[in-house]
């Protein structure tokens, strides 16, 4: 082999390792491990008022999720539909709509990706359901064998409401040491 091509051969193993490493569960684990640094570290910058604001408006029926949660055409669907979200009324002032509308859409997961877990949400999500993370692929996939007791019971009622089993959720952290469920406690598997 002459010497171009053992260097090109070596680059290639080089780089086939990493994507290895990379696509090893064992990868996220360690990763996992820092997390919570992470978020602690976004709470501690105060709110922006647009993020105040879209936390108080879109707060009060159930926790304001992470907008990197979801992609930007489908939190643009959503503020055009709020007339029937979800079988209710969720309206606001124009004012305030176009407001929330423009700092969903700025830190969409397409627009400005967040921790890995929020990006595989937003990037598997079913194409009968745009506007629900609860129904995407990887959601399901992580959620599936929790008992259904455990998830219509008052204390919870629906998967929607992630906070009520990850402790962390409002600060964007859904590590699994972070998991309490009602009635039940931390999760094993
Ligand atoms: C009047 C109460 C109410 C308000 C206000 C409200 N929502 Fe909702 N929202 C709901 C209900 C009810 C559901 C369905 C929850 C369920 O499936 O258990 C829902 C579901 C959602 C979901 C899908 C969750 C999933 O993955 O299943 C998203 C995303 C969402 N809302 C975003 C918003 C945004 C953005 C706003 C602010 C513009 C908002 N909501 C304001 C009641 C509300
Ligand atoms: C009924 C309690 C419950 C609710 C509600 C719930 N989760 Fe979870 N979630 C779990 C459990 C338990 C696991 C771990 C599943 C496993 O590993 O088998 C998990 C795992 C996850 C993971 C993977 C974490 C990791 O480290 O691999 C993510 C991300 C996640 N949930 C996000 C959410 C989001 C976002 C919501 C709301 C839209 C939500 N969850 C609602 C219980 C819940």
């Amino acid at each position: 082999m002459n010497k171009g091509l053992m260097i090109t051969a070596a680059l290639m193993l080089a780089a086939g390792s990493y994507y290895f490493a990379a696509a090893d569960d064992d990868y996220g684990e360690r990763y996992d491990r820092y997390m919570p640094r992470h978020a602690a570290a976004r709470e501690m910058q105060p709110d922006t008022p647009e993020k105040a604001l879209y936390k108080k408006e879109c707060g009060s029926c159930h926790m304001a999720y992470q907008a990197e949660l979801l992609p930007k055409r489908s939190w643009e669907k959503m503020m055009t539909t709020l007339a029937d979200h979800f079988g209710t009324d969720a309206t606001l002032d124009p004012a305030d709509e176009a407001t929330i509308g423009t700092y969903l859409a700025d830190n969409a997961a397409d627009v400005r990706p967040g921790e890995r877990h929020l990006a595989k949400i937003a990037a598997s999500l079913s194409p009968d359901a745009p506007m629900q993370m609860t129904k995407s692929y990887y959601f399901v996939k992580e959620h599936r064998s929790i008992p259904a007791r455990l998830i219509t019971q008052p204390e919870v009622k629906s998967l929607a409401n992630c906070n009520a089993c990850h402790q962390n959720a409002d600060a964007g952290d859904y590590g699994e040491r972070g998991i309490r469920i009602p009635n039940y406690g931390r999760w094993d598997d």
